[in-house]
């Protein structure tokens, strides 16, 4: 059932439905027909005895009785079916058409009504004994039912008949509507297989029928944002790195160019390598945070964390920040608590986190600056901050400082060497610590870099 067609199965659902409405209803219709004949069959009878009873109460005389009941019966149409007997079984009156298709005399009985076919017809009979004048007569008055089950039969043979036929229309008109329902999922689907990497930015058509099929659209177009935006971010980013890689090779590949046109020195040659050896540094520390990047990219870079004391990792980043801090005369000042702040953190991710933002606040921070890093605890979080009185960063550039490959100052940066790839390493240790990493800043005054952990639930591990 799973395996066909949806249309074919809701059709199938459609027609086990009708088919389960259409047996109830007849069987339904058949009986209620039935059983309301009957009852006006039977209050037909009670009538015929209710004046046969008030004859017997008046006349004592049975022979005067018998000739009164066949008055009655001549002068009443439909009352041709009457007999009075006495409880011996003897007759008092049997009309002519009892005597041919009746019951036999019943004897002495209670009341009762009854279908009988004592001879071929079926009749519905009631019973009832009558009491007058130290007697009991029995009366019995009958109704033939032949005509009634004649329509009843009619009923349930055009009931057979017309079910299947309505059946079978109802569920081929089931079928043309569920079809039809279903044709705009057929465009959707044909539409969403036309859409590959080369036209991720074309969109299935949004029917404004305010219905499933214009939330699915919008679902699927929205889906195709997302993955869009992914798609262009990766062809970017791997552009980017392309590029990035090929600027340092390149250079590279110059020098030693340069060098091998003609004989030189020894000096000139050690000079020349030692060159090529700080390019070779610097692209391989490239490629380590790029390969770092894609792995975050893909999941695959998990942390190990356990309990680390915040204060005790910050400290250690700034013992190494202050040998970058150093040479350019720039004082570090730390602020940091008397007591542990205990976190959960792979240390050695989180150390590189403080030294992304130590080497740029060396880097953007002009000699003679000073660099403060500070950390408390705040609504459950240990707060970090890296503050300089550097440069600063423009108001339009603030919101692009977290991504890849973003740079204030193209040149001044390809002077100091970077990528634009610390922050976005920094972001992702925060993010994957659970914590989040803000800067703020004023151009020409210094810039301050804040980030959030949250502190581990049990502290003192
Ligand atoms: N403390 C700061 N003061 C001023 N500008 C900053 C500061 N930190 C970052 N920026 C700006 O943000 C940009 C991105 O910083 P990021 O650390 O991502 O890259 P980078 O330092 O240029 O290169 P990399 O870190 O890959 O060596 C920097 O190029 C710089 O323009
Ligand atoms: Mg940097």
């Amino acid at each position: 059932m799973t395996s066909l067609p949806l249309r074919l199965r809701i059709t199938a659902w459609y027609f086990a439905v009708l088919a389960t409405g259409f047996a109830l209803f007849g069987v339904i219709a058949y009986y209620a027909m039935r059983g309301s004949i009957l009852e006006t069959v039977d209050e037909n009878l009670q009538d015929q005895v209710q004046g046969v009873r008030e004859l017997i109460e008046r006349e004592s005389r049975e022979a005067e009785l018998a000739h009164a009941l066949r008055e009655i019966e001549e002068i009443r149409a439909g009352s041709d079916l009457l007999q009075v007997s006495d409880p011996a079984g003897n007759w008092i009156y049997r009309s002519r058409t009892m005597a041919q298709f009746g019951p036999a005399a019943p004897g002495i009985a209670g009341a009762s009504i009854t279908t009988q076919q004592p001879d071929g017809v079926p009749l519905r009979v009631l019973t009832i004994p009558v009491h007058a004048a130290h007697r009991t007569y029995i009366v019995q008055v009958a109704y033939p039912l032949d005509d009634f089950h004649e329509a009843l039969d009619r009923f349930r043979r055009v009931l057979f008949l017309c079910s299947p036929l309505l059946l079978l229309l109802a569920s081929a008109g089931g079928y043309w509507l569920s079809r039809r329902a279903l044709r705009p999922v057929d465009q959707v689907t044909r539409e969403a297989r036309s859409i590959s990497a080369q036209n991720l930015s074309s969109r299935l058509a949004v029917p404004h029928t305010r219905d499933e099929l214009q939330r699915l659209s919008e679902t699927l177009n929205g889906m195709l944002e997302r993955l869009e935006q992914a798609f262009r971010r990766i062809t970017q980013f791997t552009a980017d790195a392309s590029h990035e890689l090929r600027t340092p090779v390149a250079l590279m590949r110059a020098r030693a160019e340069i060098a091998l046109r003609r004989p030189r020195s020894d000096e000139e040659y050690r000079e020349t390598l030692q060159q090529i050896l700080e390019d070779l540094q610097r692209t391989s520390s490239l490629i380590e945070n790029l390969m770092l990047l894609a792995r975050a990219d893909s999941g695959a870079e998990a942390l190990e964390r356990t309990g680390v004391n915040m204060g005790d990792n910050v400290g250690e980043a700034c013992l190494e920040g202050r040998s970058l801090a150093e040479p350019k005369q720039i004082s570090l000042l730390t602020e940091l608590p008397q007591s542990p702040l205990w976190i959960e953190a792979e240390s050695n991710s989180l150390r590189r986190l403080f030294l992304i933002l130590l080497d740029n606040a060396v880097k953007f921070t002009p000699p003679q600056g000073r660099i403060t890093v500070s950390l408390t605890s705040s609504d459950g979080f240990a707060v970090a901050e890296v503050r300089d009185t550097g440069i600063g960063i423009a108001a339009d550039d603030l919101p692009h400082i977290f991504e890849r490959f973003f740079r204030a100052d193209r040149a001044r940066s390809r002077h100091t060497g970077g990528a634009g790839l610390g922050l976005s390493i920094g972001q992702w240790i925060a993010q994957a610590h659970g914590g989040t990493i803000s800067a703020s800043s004023k151009l020409g005054e210094g810039s301050v870099f804040r980030v959030r952990i949250p502190l581990a639930r049990e502290t003192g591990q």
